[in-house]
């Protein structure tokens, strides 16, 4: 697996299992469980996905050992704009059942990122949070957190995907050593990327899905990948780009694809 190095000095593997929207109880227990198996070693959750417990009893029931799994959550908007990002990281490791995440995130750039980010450097510099970021911040948002940050974020994850690239938030953050998750790699829920004829063409000559061809464009362009699913032979397929590698033409046709249309919620209209 790729490790990508951060600036608090932890290394991320570049593809990490996304569980937003998987159903909590056995659904996201059995997604986290056979991704550990498949050789993941990265999930990436948050509270408000509501399956924090779920995460947690699928790592220990893996038998993988806690150090070895890179684990995510983020702080939701409520709780940033109620000031109780302290409680809300606790709550957070109850439910998963662990003593430290290795990545806490702001979920969202609501009212009071500032200080919520403020209560995550202090979290870290007591040793419960390994690594800080943000999530969904576009660059005037990471510049207004940078006029108060005594940290800089490690990482921002945001909406990426061939119809919807977001490059130059890519190309701002890559620049100041912000690394970039993309969530909804492949498109979203109900999404239809992965129906694009032009992926299957590519993927054709390398006899790999249209999945397989977005992730390893993913891993190619130097950003960290978070696709999901909760079918055991997905999650297996997903993991399986390190064996082939797109040439610079294929990689420039998948960045044509873009069309500039999200499927998540605006940034800039965060009304949630
Ligand atoms: P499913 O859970 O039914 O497998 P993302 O949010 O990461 O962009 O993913 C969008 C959807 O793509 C997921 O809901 C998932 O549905 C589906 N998916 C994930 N991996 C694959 C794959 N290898 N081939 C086809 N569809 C996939």
């Amino acid at each position: 697996m790729n490790l990508i190095r951060m600036n608090s000095g932890a290394s991320i593997p570049q593809i990490g299992l996304g569980v937003f929207q998987t159903k909590d109880g056995e659904e996201t227990c059995n997604a986290v469980k056979w991704a550990l198996e498949a050789g993941y070693r990265h999930i990436d959750t948050a509270m408000i996905y509501g399956n924090e417990a779920s995460v947690g009893k699928g790592m220990k029931e893996s038998g993988i050992a806690r150090e070895e799994i890179f684990l995510t959550t983020k702080l939701w908007n409520a709780d940033i704009r109620a000031q109780r990002a302290k409680e809300a990281f606790e709550e957070s490791l109850k439910a998963l059942g662990t003593d430290y995440v290795d990545l806490y995130l702001l979920h969202w750039p609501v009212d009071h990122f500032a200080e919520a980010w403020a209560a995550l450097e202090d979290l870290h510099m007591e040793g419960k949070i390994k690594t800080i970021g943000v999530s969904n911040f576009q660059i005037h948002h990471l510049e207004e957190l940078e006029k108060t940050q005594r940290i800089a974020p490690a990482v921002n994850q945001i909406e990426s995907h061939p119809y919807f690239n977001n490059q130059e938030v890519i190309d701002y953050c890559l620049a100041k050593n912000i690394q970039i998750e993309a969530w909804s790699p492949l498109g979203g829920t109900g999404g239809n990327v992965l129906q694009d004829p032009e992926l299957a063409r590519i993927g054709a000559k390398y006899g790999k899905s249209p999945a397989q061809v977005v992730i390893r464009w993913d891993i190619q362009r130097g950003i960290i990948v978070l696709p999901k699913s909760t079918h055991q032979n997905r999650i297996i397929q997903n993991l399986d780009v390190f064996d082939f590698e797109l040439s610079d033409e294929d990689v420039r046709a998948i960045y044509d694809l873009n069309r500039n249309r999200r499927v998540g919620p605006d940034p800039d209209h965060c009304d949630f």
